[in-house]
């Protein structure tokens, strides 16, 4: 199977493409670099021996990206491009609707075309708002409380009313919990510009000394031990999941989720974190942030019944491979 990965250059496009490489999938990759490094390419090469096409191409230039489907004829398509930070959607709304939907709509429009029905599309929890209750199923209402949850709610419904008017249209939305951990050879990983907005990437950034203290926001959640959580998953077992969603036999229209189904409260990361990495991680108790809700953690049967998803990777790998990333970095 030949496989147009968008945003491959990425933190969960590269490790998925990893996974395609091993299973013996060919990966043409269009990425605009507005959010990664072109150096991931050898990156990938090095760590599966195997070859790559890359194309420095912005989604929103439909013309540049006619020339790939004249080029390159794919079977499917994995969507990871997008833009993807909470707060400065906020702060910059119309840059998220653009890039984000104008890509999409020129890459659907495409596939149409050009005849490529096959799409697994990266959407997120963030899609179920404040959840009525735990853990959350894929039929749970839809509500968004910032732009770039808005585009990922847009973008599903698009992706309906595409499948609606045309049923040869072959769709798998996902929904990612909060993905975590890097593979194994600590080439590969999440490496945001700036001060990170994610749990893992500051905590990473205290332990190795580039910040100072984790502000731990809010104790006074109704959870554990009163400090937010939330369903983390290995970026790992993340990317197994894509393969499993491109070889599926049912077709249509699906949507799961992927996460452990499993929640784990921001002291209980940390200290985890601590404990498997031999390391201090200083933090203290912050106001609660904005937007912030008590628990999240996903139902992932569906997952498990129809893609066969299994996901095996623990806390303690995730806190041990992010590490080994930002420490080799
Ligand atoms: P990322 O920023 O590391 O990767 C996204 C990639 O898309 C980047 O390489 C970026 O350069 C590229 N890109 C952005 N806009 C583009 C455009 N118009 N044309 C071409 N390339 C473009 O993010 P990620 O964490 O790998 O996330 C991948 C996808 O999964 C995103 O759609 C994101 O919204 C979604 N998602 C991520 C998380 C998470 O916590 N990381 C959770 C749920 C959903
Ligand atoms: C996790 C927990 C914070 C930072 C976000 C997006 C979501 C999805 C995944 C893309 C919360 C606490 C955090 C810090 C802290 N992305 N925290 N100190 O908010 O669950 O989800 O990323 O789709 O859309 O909203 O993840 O990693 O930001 O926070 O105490 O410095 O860690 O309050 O309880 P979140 P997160």
């Amino acid at each position: 199977m030949k496989v147009l990965v968008t945003g491959g250059c990425g933190y969960i496009g590269s490790h998925t493409i990893l996974e395609l490489l091993k299973n013996d999938m060919e990966v043409i990759i269009v990425d605009s670099l507005i959010n990664s490094k072109k150096d991931v390419i050898d990156k990938i090469k090095k760590i599966t021996g195997k070859d790559v096409t890359f194309y420095e191409i912005d989604l929103c230039d439909k013309e540049k990206l006619r020339t790939i489907f004249e080029k390159e004829k794919f079977d499917s398509v994995i969507h990871f491009a997008g833009l993807k930070a909470v707060g400065e959607s906020v702060e910059k709304p119309l840059m998220y609707y653009e890039n984000n939907l104008i890509s999409t709509i020129n890459l659907l429009d495409l596939m149409k075309e050009y005849n490529v029905k096959k799409i697994v599309f990266s959407s997120s929890a963030t899609v179920y708002g404040n959840p009525q209750s735990l853990p959350i199923k894929e039929d749970f209402p839809l509500s968004t409380t910032n732009p770039y949850g808005t585009t990922k709610l847009m973008i599903e419904t698009i992706l309906k009313d595409l499948y609606k008017s045309d049923n040869s249209f072959d769709i798998t939305i996902l929904r990612y919990f909060n993905p975590i951990g890097a593979d194994k050879s600590g080439l590969l990983g999440e490496d945001p510009n700036g001060i990170p907005n994610n749990l893992m990437p500051y905590i990473v950034r205290v332990a190795v000394g580039k910040l100072p203290i984790l502000n731990i926001f809010g104790d006074d959640y109704n959870t554990v031990d009163g400090t937010g959580v939330r369903d983390y998953i290995h970026v790992c077992d993340l990317a197994d999941g894509h393969v499993l969603a491109l070889k599926n036999k049912k077709t249509g229209l699906k949507i799961y989720n992927l996460g452990t189904g499993k929640g784990t409260s921001v002291l209980e990361l940390v200290n985890t974190f601590e404990h498997v990495n031999n390391v201090k991680v200083n933090r203290q108790i912050a106001p609660r942030r904005d937007g912030d809700i008590d628990a999240c953690y996903a139902s992932n049967e569906l997952a498990k019944q129809e893609l066969g998803f299994n996901p095996k990777y623990t806390i303690e790998d995730m806190c041990r491979d992010s590490y080994n990333f930002v420490k080799n970095n």
